[in-house]
């Protein structure tokens, strides 16, 4: 498909044309809870000069470029065009209608004396009103949601909200990004089939279309980009992907990749690159935020499970390596434990094995922050969306990779889980489309 869309990858760098990232950039958010604040907090305060934005590879990564005897190795914010943090301005929905200051303070993630600092921002970002199902997220119920019509009616509501935070902002450009809580486990449906049999089913009030799809649909009808940072089904369905298509707009997802699943795809690829066999993997964690609320349900922690146990397979490739992966026993636990609040605790157990066969175990406590982790997974992604978009590049981007637990392909492909292979793709992405040579690693002409 991509040979067909973007000719020969010899030429490719060629066809790639970048708008310049002039103007402001608006970024809608769906759900305005402990990740949204923590990253709008976080913008507000590296603007200010008050922190610095750690876990960020737009802000912090460089990029090398040529031989490694060139030298070159910019900061990949100098060699992307992307949008400056001050252009950021920011809309958001939520079920809640504290403001996006009032929601910090309930997320207890960052310091009050911090929010302090940025109490006027963040006070003036008021989220507008929630499509929302209880049907989808069942452990929690607000007051700020569009109360009247068909699935199409609140479809359109949200369109009129994209439009008038376009004009009131006076923004140039907008990506959407979820942050809201994880809806229910669903498989596509017949009516996530076809762009025209999820309209009609969004006027016949079709109960498998989500929130988080209405939300989507929208978005890409508006020329929107869409990233899901939660595990459910939103855009990675027919429908959808053909909106994408339609509308020339990048889409990616989903489940951001922090914490636990991180640390997995850190260590699972290390352990087959030593060809060192796994019998088990016994993950479980405590968290006590809304999210683990949330996960509480079992219908949303089926959406989880299903993201978080893909990872291994994918990485560990049982099928060709049998006598190594071919029977390991793997299970995800998550545990709803309010006194740790956002600071999530991750016991991994893995049961290995190497030479003739003989055990070894590994044990991870891994002591995070889930926003804290997040934050800069949404700053990056809502980035590079963006940037996409100014390159033309629509559908699928699947050199977002990095950012996901599960990852969106192409139909047919399986996903690339390695993070390392991860980023190498994400950044060759960026070298391609500023015409550098991709690295291969070779390096053989040093020893010409
Ligand atoms: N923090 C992490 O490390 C991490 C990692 C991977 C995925 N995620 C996902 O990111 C999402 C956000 O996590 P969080 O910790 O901020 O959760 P949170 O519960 O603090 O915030 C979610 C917010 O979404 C709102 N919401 C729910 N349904 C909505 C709807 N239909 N429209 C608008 N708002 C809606 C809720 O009221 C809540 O305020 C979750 O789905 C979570 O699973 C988080």
């Amino acid at each position: 498909m991509l040979q067909l869309r973007y000719g020969k990858i010899k030429n490719l760098q060629e066809n790639v044309k970048i708008a310049p990232a002039e103007g402001d950039l608006g970024v809608l958010i769906p759900g305005m809870g402990a990740v949204t604040t923590t990253f709008i907090a976080g913008v507000e305060a590296v603007k200010r000069g008050l922190a610095q934005p750690i876990g960020s590879v737009t802000q912090l990564a460089t990029i090398r470029l040529g031989k490694r005897t060139e030298g070159r190795s910019p900061k990949i914010k100098d060699f992307v065009p992307l949008a400056d943090l001050k252009d950021l301005t920011f809309g958001t929905w939520d079920i809640y209608d504290d403001n996006c200051w009032e929601a910090a303070e309930n997320a207890g993630v960052l310091e009050k004396s911090l929010l302090e600092q940025l109490r006027e921002p963040l006070s003036s970002i008021q989220p507008m009103k929630a499509v929302f199902d209880p049907d989808f997220v069942r452990r929690i119920n607000g007051p700020n949601v569009k109360q009247k019509g068909s699935k199409m009616d609140r479809a359109e509501m949200l369109m009129d909200d994209i439009r008038n935070f376009r004009e009131a902002s006076g923004v140039s450009r907008l990506v959407m990004i979820w942050c809201g809580s994880t809806e229910v486990f669903h498989k596509p449906a017949a009516v996530h089939q076809t762009l025209k049999d999820f309209e009609c089913g969004l006027m016949k009030n079709d109960p498998e279309i989500s929130p988080s799809q209405i939300y989507a649909f929208a978005a890409l009808k508006s020329g929107v980009p869409y990233a899901n940072g939660a595990p459910h089904l939103t855009t990675d369905a027919p429908a959808l992907m053909e909106l994408a298509h339609e509308r020339q707009v990048p889409i990616c997802g989903k489940d951001f990749k922090t914490g636990q699943t991180f640390m997995k795809t850190l260590i699972a690829p290390g352990l087959k690159s030593r060809m060192l066999g796994v019998s088990g993997w016994f993950s479980t964690n405590i968290l006590g935020n809304r999210d683990g609320e949330v996960l509480d349900d079992p219908g949303s922690f089926k959406s989880k499970e299903e993201t978080k146990l893909s990872v291994l397979e994918h990485i560990l490739q049982p099928d060709l390596y049998p006598e190594l992966y071919g029977n390991i026993y793997h299970k995800v636990r998550i545990n709803y434990y309010p006194p740790r609040g956002d600071a999530k605790e991750g016991w991994d157990n893995i049961d290995i094995f190497g030479w003739l066969g003989y055990p070894m175990q590994i044990k991870i406590d891994f002591l995070c922050r889930d926003s804290i982790l997040a934050a800069p997974l949404v700053l990056d992604l809502v980035l590079f969306l963006d940037l996409a978009q100014r390159a033309g590049m629509r559908g699928v981007q699947e050199w977002l990779s990095f950012y996901f637990k599960a990852p969106m392909t192409a139909p047919g492909l399986y996903p690339e889980h390695d993070i390392f292979i991860q980023l190498m793709k994400l950044k060759n992405t960026l070298r391609w489309m500023r015409g550098e040579d991709l690295i291969t690693h070779l390096g053989l002409e040093y020893y010409d």
